[in-house]
């Protein structure tokens, strides 16, 4: 056993930090679908020492943090979000010495780690809810969980109008032992993704532990997965209309974003600060508003939560500038910084939402940089630093993500964002497992062989390039990253579908997000671009989806 020799270390003070206190407000962390970046042992599937062994690949990138998709044991009917044992780490992905190492590595590399939460729901194998099912209606075990008796004479219809996520009711009826219906549970997700019941003083504080065992590993922070769901409206109303899943982002409804909910996050905090090395907690949550969301990320609750309110946004200046305005407003007041986040493993890849083909890479090129410009944290999902499109013709035999088959429509599947890295070589795999396997759980498309890791790299007009030579600035320039009164964002005017602003006395962002030339006087020195911008006298003509940094 080499368990006990691993001390992970505190995750040291990268060089070009002064500002390593407060460390997230301005971090760009990297998501690691951990299926889908690197295969170890040739499986078909990604796994822990995939990660390890690809570290310097990340530090080399430049990003500051990692957050690591669920690795805990798991039947994956939902891909690990659907956990069985928060303590374990499934075979599939290596064993807790793995993460151990990996950890070790990391933190040496100056990365730190976050891992992945799901305290919204269990497996149904997990222990409790296999317990719930084999015990009586009413009993404690079942209070762990959310069960109600149908509707109908005979109790055949759900509790409530209430629909899971991925399609269909949110309500699944059980079967008694004796072969007769039994009660329903209420599962926001997969049938196979049951509702904890978070009234409950021992779930809260299951989980509070099952916190500190990541803790005391080292882990830097979590992300909280459906960090909006835990708390339901008391007594389970009905919405009153069907459909109403698919407003999710705006709409309010008794299971999301109640009150309650923040209570929890208080306590969480209490005990990430309890912890030396600023642990952080970042959370998925879906709000109706970004003042709702900013409740989330109040000084008392987490550090962070996803901006979906950008990613949702065209690739427009007008709608860009509003929801950048007013994400800063909103996280400001509560004194948070905002994030940024294009892409994750439950969207389609921006390049593909853009328009795709050569007009949906220059846009997310610009946006790349308008992100990285911009105050606060960003979050970047793999791949998209390689430009890679949504994969939207995956032969129909592969598709395995719950969403597209629950919901009965394909085109709602997140198969298409989850395809495997390319690293370098050939098809099928591109060196995504280790060498000679020809495994892998989703086929990359046949033409990804020039977006591989190893094809980008050196070639300076490469996706990868642009990725590495931006984090690379954002980290030596003082005016980009966290905002102080200094480099607070300021708009500088611009022609229609231009966005230019400051950030403090020495750095201006320009992107031109319309679909022609636009000259503009030019602000400065040159420090970046998208696609070449030519510069006569005074003017510089900033090319149709085009974004450049300059030194002023
Ligand atoms: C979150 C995850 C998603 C998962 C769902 C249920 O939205 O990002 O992948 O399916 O929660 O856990
Ligand atoms: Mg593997």
């Amino acid at each position: 056993m080499t368990t006990e020799t691993l001390t992970v270390e505190a995750a040291p003070a990268r060089e070009s930090g002064a500002r390593r206190s407060d460390w997230w407000r301005d971090a760009v962390i990297y998501q690691v679908y951990i299926r889908s970046f690197a295969d170890s042992d040739g499986d078909g599937v990604g796994d822990l020492p995939g990660i390890r062994s690809r570290l310097p690949y990340l530090a080399d990138l430049g990003v500051d943090a990692l957050w690591i998709t669920p690795f805990y044991s798991s039947p994956m009917a939902d891909f690990g979000y659907d956990v069985a044992d928060y303590r374990a780490v499934d075979p599939v992905f290596g064993t807790l010495d793995d993460f151990r190492a990996l950890m070790v590595d990391a933190h040496a590399r100056g990365l730190r780690v976050i891992v992945d939460l799901v305290p919204n729901h269990t497996s149904d194998r997990h222990v409790w809810f296999v317990e719930a099912l084999a015990a009586p209606e009413g009993s404690a075990a079942r209070a762990r969980y959310i069960f109600r008796e149908g509707r109908g004479a005979h109790g055949e219809l759900p509790p409530n109008d209430w629909e899971s996520v991925f399609g269909g009711p949110a309500w699944t009826r059980t079967v008694n032992p004796d072969g007769t219906a039994g009660q329903w549970y209420l599962h926001l997700f997969a049938p196979a993704q049951p509702d904890l019941n978070w009234e409950l003083e021992e779930v809260r504080s299951e989980m509070l532990d099952v916190l500190r065992f990541w803790l005391d590993l080292g882990v830097d922070g979590f992300r909280i997965d459906v960090a909006h769901g835990m708390v339901k409206a008391p007594g389970l109303p009905d919405v009153g209309h069907a459909d109403h899943v698919e407003m999710i982002g705006n709409a309010v409804l008794p299971f999301f974003d109640q009150d309650g909910v923040h209570e929890i996050y208080r306590a969480w905090r209490l005990l990430l600060d309890s912890y030396d090395g600023e642990r952080i907690g970042v959370a998925e949550a879906w709000a109706p508003t970004p003042e709702r969301l900013a409740n989330y990320v109040r000084p008392d609750e987490l550090h962070q939560a996803f901006n979906f309110d950008f990613l949702g946004r065209p690739f427009e200046a007008e709608a860009l500038r509003t929801a950048i305005d007013h994400s800063l407003a909103t996280a400001g007041s509560v004194g948070a910084p905002s994030t940024w986040v294009l892409s994750n493993h439950d969207m389609k890849r921006h390049v593909t939402r853009y328009g795709g083909g050569a007009v949906g890479l220059a846009r997310a090129r610009a946006a790349a940089l308008l992100m990285l410009a911009l105050p606060g944290s960003a979050y970047l999902y793999q791949g998209e630093e390689l430009g890679l499109p949504e994969v939207l013709d995956i032969p129909v035999e592969f598709l395995v993500d719950p969403q597209g088959i629950q919901s009965g429509d394909p085109s709602k599947g997140r198969d298409g964002c989850r395809v495997p890295l390319p690293w370098s070589g050939v098809a099928p795999t591109y060196g995504f497992g280790p060498e000679g396997s020809e495994a892998s759980w989703l086929p990359a498309p046949s033409s990804w062989g020039a977006s591989s890791v190893a094809a980008e790299s050196g070639d300076p007009d490469s996706m990868l390039e642009l990725y590495r030579s931006a984090l690379a600035l954002r980290r030596e320039l003082p005016d980009l990253g966290a905002e102080t009164d200094e480099t607070a964002l300021v708009w500088l005017p611009a022609p229609d579908g231009v966005l230019a602003f400051r950030r403090g006395d020495g750095f201006v962002c320009t992107v031109n997000t319309g679909s022609s030339a636009v000259a503009l006087p030019v602000p400065g020195a040159l420090l970046l671009a998208t696609t070449s911008v030519s510069i006569t006298a005074n003017n510089a003509e900033l090319p149709a989806d085009s974004a450049a940094w300059w030194r002023i």
